[in-house]
């Protein structure tokens, strides 16, 4: 399944949802109503190992993408990302991230570009952001993490902001047309803050699909930004 194209930034942060918080049992009801608003929705893979929680794969990757009808981005929470990245590349990700701690990331970042996908590079809380400094050349997107991977629901760590300040100080300075991206306890509140520091693309997950109408949310949330 070739993936979507994803959009080029428009100087508004591209709003991403993340299915993490989804209702499962009616996927294709959930998604189709954000079609015209997301920029892309993410699906968060969790493998045990990386993080404490195990989440999904390619399977319900595949079945994202078709119910979204939207370019979808594979965050892989996962130790070993090398060993899936051709499994999602199948299930019509066009967007692979990776962190930066887990095992073998230049060489994921390669496979995945080697794929004809964008990659991407997420940093753990605790991570500073000059681990990005060696992958600049090579990724599509840069993810700060704003809560510690795992988990959707999770209250936004305000600390994080100068990370994300210093990530776009970066990618500037370097010159390479690199997403930065959010993701964590992002809500009407915490959007406004990030997009603030610089974040050009916003996961939502739980915020999103905790209201009565999704939809709403983020048209309310794109006027805020
Ligand atoms: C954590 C996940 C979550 C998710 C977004 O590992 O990456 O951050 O995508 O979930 P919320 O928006 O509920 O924090």
């Amino acid at each position: 399944m070739s993936p979507a194209r994803f959009p080029v930034p428009d100087g508004r942060a591209a709003l991403v949802p993340s299915v993490l918080s989804a209702d499962f049992c009616c996927l294709r009801r959930s998604l189709a109503p954000l079609r015209r608003l997301a920029s892309w929705v993410q699906v968060d893979v969790m493998d045990g190992r990386f993080v404490p929680n195990i989440s999904f794969g390619p399977a319900i990757t595949a079945f994202v993408a078709r119910a979204s009808g939207l370019p979808v981005d594979a965050h892989l929470m996962v130790e070993e990302p090398g060993k899936f990245l051709d499994a999602f590349a199948g299930a019509g990700a066009g967007l692979i991230t990776v962190h930066a701690e887990a095992r073998g990331a230049a060489k994921c970042l390669r496979r995945i570009k080697a794929l004809g996908l964008k990659a991407g590079l997420a940093l753990r809380p605790k991570t500073p952001v000059k681990a990005l400094v060696p992958f600049l050349g090579l990724i599509d997107l840069a993810l700060v993490m704003t809560v510690e991977p795992g988990f959707g629901g999770q209250a936004f760590m305000p600390a994080m902001l100068p990370k994300v300040f210093a990530a776009r100080e970066l990618i500037a300075r370097s010159g390479r047309r690199v997403w930065l991206q959010v993701d964590g306890g992002i809500n009407a509140e915490t959007a406004v803050l990030a997009a603030g520091a610089g974040a050009d693309s916003l996961v939502v997950g739980s915020a999103l699909f905790k209201v009565p109408s999704p939809a709403g949310f983020l048209r309310a949330l794109k006027r805020e930004l």
